[in-house]
């Protein structure tokens, strides 16, 4: 199973091992951190699953597509290192992926 590490807003730090192959959000809501809205389910439609991805694994996810640029330009909190956690696959390759949960919009 692969690991991930998410950081909340608020600064708390854990460590899950989710199934492979859930979408890095799913992992997130299924472990019980609530404030991930996700309010879409996973479809690219609504921003409420961003995140930010530490820099030594954005070579490995997958790049950025034009539907997902374009809904992480409606948040006041985009930085170089968001995504939208619904458009990360979590598979063994990306084992030690490390998120924080961004600020809500
Ligand atoms: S859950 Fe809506 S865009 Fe990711």
């Amino acid at each position: 199973m692969p690991k991930l590490t998410v950081t909340t807003r608020e600064g708390e730090r854990r460590s899950i091992e989710p199934a492979a192959n859930l979408s890095v959000m799913e992992a997130i809501r299924n472990a019980g951190f609530d404030e991930l809205l996700a309010l879409c389910g996973g479809v690219c439609s609504c921003a409420t699953c961003h995140v930010y991805v530490e820099p030594d694994y954005a070579a490995l996810i997958p790049p950025i597509s034009v539907d997902e640029d374009e809904l992480l330009d409606s948040s006041a909190h985009r930085t170089a290192q968001s995504r939208l956690s619904c458009q990360i696959r979590l598979t063994e390759a990306l084992s030690g992926l490390h998120v924080t949960i961004a600020p809500e919009d």
